[in-house]
């Protein structure tokens, strides 16, 4: 759908419809043109739609790589990622061709914590199952031995990635009472774990003490099937496996074999590889797995806020000026 243009406004072009608060003032300030189907732009529309903008609003959907940049132009000066990953754009590609690239960090720590404590609760508390169990007209009585699970109060959990989002959850964690070790690539500073009361934890030690992971880190080559069949051999077979982070640092092939075989008692998934998840995806069939369509920032306030953030990083590059929240360029 393209918008009336404004004569010398910076024409950019946004690959969905996005909350008002970041739409309004798009259209206030550019020559926008806006993608308003319900799936992502297929490759080719994409390509065609951003040739000649000075700015482009991307989604998580859509991969920002030389293609792209080719096809854009070079007057493209920003892309603005809809998401606080950035794992679809190629950065130091935009960076060599001298394009800046946001992102919407901190404002859905809060919410991507919850929803990952709600997967957590859900997965060892087996609500999937008994929420299907009483619709399929299988409740008969209460039962001593009916849906049992592990107790979250008071249990130990894991969290590897301990950035802004893992921190989060391990505060959801101390209020469950529950020994918190973390991992990540360097042990953090004790005003900020000792708080918290986490404990620095090698990754095969923890996997190995923990009742509960949680999966924090960004997707990048050391973290790609950080979890694979080795690593889930290490855990606990009464564990739960939380991933609200990409879906690629699982090894979803062994994800099913060890909920399969009793390696792990079950786990939580927001995210898959790929997504959509194909129906006829091992995960799929199982009832010790709960799958949720990547909805991890979905409050309707945070994702006004990631609007708002996105908008003004996309207006502030074709303004030529530095972005609120800028992906640095790697080093
Ligand atoms: C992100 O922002 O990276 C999430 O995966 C979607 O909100």
């Amino acid at each position: 759908m393209a918008e009336a243009g404004g004569g010398s406004r910076p024409r950019v072009f946004v690959a969905r419809i996005l909350p008002d608060e970041g739409l309004e003032a798009i259209r206030a300030d550019c020559d926008m043109d806006l993608w308003d189907g319900d799936l992502p732009p297929p490759r080719d529309e994409l390509l065609r739609r951003v040739a000649g903008c000075e700015g482009v609003l991307t989604l998580l959907t859509d991969r920002v790589d030389d293609e792209f940049l080719d096809a854009a132009g070079p007057q493209l000066k920003v892309v603005s990622n809809y998401a606080v990953g950035f794992d679809n754009v190629d950065v130091a590609a935009c960076a060599r061709r001298g394009v800046r690239v946001g992102n919407t960090p901190g404002v859905l720590t809060d919410t991507t914590a919850d929803l990952a404590w709600a997967l957590l609760m859900a997965a060892a508390r087996r609500l999937p199952e008994a929420d299907r169990y009483v619709r399929d007209g299988n409740w008969k009585t209460w039962g001593p031995l009916l849906l049992l699970g592990p107790d979250v109060y008071g249990s130990t959990i894991g969290i590897v990635g301990f950035g802004r989002i893992g921190q989060a959850v391990a505060r959801r964690a101390a209020g469950f009472g529950m020994r918190i070790l973390y991992h990540d690539v360097n042990e953090l500073p004790d005003d900020v774990t000792e708080p918290l009361g986490a404990v620095f934890t090698p990754l095969d030690a923890l996997l190995a003490a923990s009742d509960f992971v949680s999966l924090h880190v960004n997707l990048t080559d050391e973290t790609r099937h950080l979890i694979d069949a080795r690593t889930l051999g290490l855990m606990k077979p009464t564990a739960v496996l939380v991933n609200t982070s990409r879906g690629p640092v699982v090894d979803q092939q062994a994800l099913a074999d060890a909920l399969r075989d009793g390696t792990i008692a079950a786990a939580g998934l927001d995210v898959t590889d790929p997504e959509p998840i194909p129906m006829d995806d091992p995960l799929v069939g199982l009832d010790n797995c709960l799958i949720v369509p990547h909805i991890a920032s979905a409050s309707r306030a945070t994702r006004g806020k990631m609007a708002a953030m996105a908008a003004a990083n996309l207006i502030a590059g074709v303004r030529g000026e530095s972005l609120p929240t800028e992906v640095p360029p790697p080093a």
